[in-house]
């Protein structure tokens, strides 16, 4: 099985390469992917698969029924949305579309949601059980997999595999973490509501901007001093507004932004701890405050079943040249936890990295990808799907 989908794969690697770049040159931001989710739909139906357009929006679900030895379902989530970046490449494909680009290789991801469907769709014969992809919108706003979960793009899912492609592994290399892969993101809002009065005579005012102040170096302080040193949690304002001249107190600071967090404990404890200390310090000084604190994504924790499995059939299909075992988890976060409250998942990167070049990080104007890399993440997602199905 593992030579036939190398074979196929292979075979298909010029109209990949094909796909990928027309998905390239024609990016569409996180909500609004028309184009791209009806051009998936064409490819898929093309393969012979069972396809649905608007899950979610503009997701697009292709299903592929196996030989029935197996009646679970595998699913394999690709995401298609692009950013609102001003691409520089100077490729010939590069975005046709002024202001957005694929700068996080979500091209690539989606053409290897089709190339692994048409590599297994000429296989199903051999695929004991079946298969469902699951094309994704709005991945970049954190929105995409809630709104196909929601309208039940999971059900009858048994387990599912993701993908992401990372430049600073190289390319054809596939990178596989056992645990935690990305962080939880939470939103923060914190509204901090004093008295104005004149600058020179703060004592007869609640200045809320100092208050923020404090409220800002307490978290970051108490972060080192109460949370569990070996659990990591990252908290970052981002964004900050108040006041209104000069010499004029502050009456109102508005301050945004995001928690990370990556152990279940932290996770849990984290919206009262917040909510405790901002509450003390407003207290202590007589102003008034809201904290809102807003459950974003969850951790991607990655199964460990599965994840032996996606590593012995790279180790089989490549030995271990092209295996890179991850060793850190990322603060950054990732929707595709929002299947994995469902079932249980693996995601896995896939080097994209070009040799002997600078290779420019995911989100960068430049950003640029080993276009090989697809025939090996396909043969990784199809061989995967076939070798789940032999581990009982
Ligand atoms: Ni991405």
């Amino acid at each position: 099985m593992l030579a036939e989908i190398k074979d196929l794969a292979e075979n298909l690697a010029p109209r990949l390469i094909e796909i990928r770049r027309h998905l390239h040159s024609h990016p569409e931001l996180s909500g609004e992917e028309y184009q791209t989710s009806a051009y998936v739909a064409g490819v898929l139906s093309s393969c012979g698969l069972h396809v649905t357009e608007s899950v979610g929006k503009t997701g697009v679900m292709g299903e592929l029924s196996g030989n029935n030895a197996d009646h679970r379902t595998l699913a394999i989530r690709t995401d298609m949305d692009a950013l609102p970046i001003q691409e520089i490449t100077n490729r010939e494909f590069a975005s046709r579309n002024p202001g957005v680009m694929h700068a996080c290789g979500h091209d690539v991801h989606t053409t290897l949601g089709l190339g692994t469907a048409m590599v297994l769709s000429q296989l199903s014969e051999a695929l004991p059980g079946n298969m469902r992809f699951l094309f994704q919108p709005a991945e970049e706003i954190a929105k995409g997999a809630r709104w196909m979960v929601d309208e039940g793009a999971m059900s009858g899912v048994n387990a599912i595999f993701g993908v992401h492609v990372f430049p600073s592994i190289p390319g054809k290399t596939v990178g596989i973490r056992y645990g935690a892969l990305t962080a939880a993101a939470d939103d923060l809002e914190i509204i901090i509501e004093g008295e104005s009065g004149h600058g020179a005579r703060p004592h007869q005012a609640i200045d809320a901007i100092w208050i923020a102040s404090q409220v800002i170096t307490t978290l970051q302080q108490a972060i080192s001093r109460t949370q569990n040193s070996l659990h990591p949690v990252v908290l970052t304002i981002g964004e900050i507004s108040g006041g209104r001249a000069p010499n004029v107190i502050a009456d109102r600071v508005r301050m945004l932004g995001t928690v990370r967090s990556l152990h279940p404990d932290s996770y849990a404890s984290l919206p009262n701890w917040i909510e405790n200390i901002v509450t003390n310090i407003c207290d202590t000084y007589g102003a008034k405050c809201q904290v809102n604190y807003h459950r974003a994504v969850p951790s991607v924790q990655n199964d460990a079943k599965l994840t032996q499995i996606l590593e012995s059939a790279c180790r089989e299909a490549w030995g271990n040249e092209q295996v890179q075992i991850i060793n850190e988890p990322s603060l950054g976060a990732e929707d595709f936890s929002v299947y994995l409250e469902k079932v249980p998942g693996c995601m896995f990167r896939l080097g994209v990295g070009i040799a002997e070049q600078k290779n420019y990080p995911l989100h960068h104007p430049r950003f640029d990808v080993d276009e090989a890399a697809i025939v090996t993440g396909v043969v990784a997602l199809a061989y995967t799907a076939y070798k789940y199905y032999q581990a009982k």
